[in-house]
């Protein structure tokens, strides 16, 4: 593939905020009604994450990966503090702002694939697309070119049940990719691979992060992954406890 044609396809919303913050965290406390009180899964955390990077949040069960990948994600909102994504704050969208930021912008990975079984690994790529107001001959090329990136192109009228672990999460990857998001959140994406998959999985989301300039956050306990971050987060009872680069 051409850096160049890749790098100038990205989103037109990437324009002001290439190489710029895409992901603030200020403060941040999540607290979950437990019986008659609370628990704290985040207890202050502040971050900043710019475009382009590859970064892993890696600690022990517990330690509050999910919980802020998912308020990353607008997925979840802030107790306290506040949570900036590509200049808009999490915790003051309405429920439609933030489906709208998660369609437009943001791409998910998670652990168990989430493929629509029912549907070609064509038709699962072309999903997030059908959210969009696109033309379908630019969602054909859009989801042809994506399955290239990953090396499915043979597998295009597969059914997940056809397809290997490793398969099915490069089929989630292009469906995270296929819309060209400013940012991927992967929870655990390694999880259910074996050693070869992960290291393939990995590879194919560090190309992707470099050449099309894509930021990925990751959850991760996998040591694997670990070796392949240009950052790792660490976190315990929900505080950061080292960012090293
Ligand atoms: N909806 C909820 N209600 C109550 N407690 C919750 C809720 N979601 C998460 N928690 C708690 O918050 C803490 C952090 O959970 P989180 O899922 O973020 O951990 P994690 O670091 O992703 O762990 P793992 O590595 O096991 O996936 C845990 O103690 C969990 O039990
Ligand atoms: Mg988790």
């Amino acid at each position: 593939m051409n850096n160049k044609d890749l790098y100038n396809q990205s989103s037109p919303s990437l324009g002001g905020v290439r190489g710029g913050t895409i992901v603030e965290v200020k403060n941040l406390v999540k607290k979950f009604p437990v019986g008659t009180g609370f628990f704290t899964a985040l207890n202050g955390v502040d971050l900043t994450f710019t475009e382009g990077e590859f970064t892993g949040l890696v600690g022990p069960s517990g330690s509050g990966k999910t919980t802020l990948l998912n308020i990353i994600g607008s997925l979840d909102t802030p107790s306290e503090g506040e949570v900036i994504v590509l200049s808009k704050s999490v915790g003051t969208l309405s429920a439609k702002q933030a489906a709208q930021l998660r369609k437009e912008e943001l791409g998910f990975i998670f652990q168990n694939y989430n493929l629509l079984p029912v549907y070609t690994v064509y038709e699962n790529v072309e999903f997030p697309l059908l959210l969009l107001n696109m033309s379908s001959d630019e969602r054909k090329k859009r989801v042809l070119e994506t399955l290239e990136w990953v090396g499915l192109s043979d597998k295009v009228n597969s059914r997940p049940a056809q397809l290997s672990g490793g398969e099915c999460q490069r089929v989630a990857i292009a469906r995270a990719m296929v819309k060209r998001p400013v940012l991927v959140l992967a929870d655990e994406p390694t999880a259910n691979l074996d050693s070869v998959n992960s290291h393939n999985i990995l590879k194919t989301m560090l190309k992707l992060n470099e050449e099309l300039k894509t930021s990925f956050i990751f959850a991760t306990h996998d040591e694997k992954v670990i070796g392949y971050l240009k950052r790792i987060i660490r976190l315990q009872d929900g505080k950061v406890v080292e960012d090293s680069f």
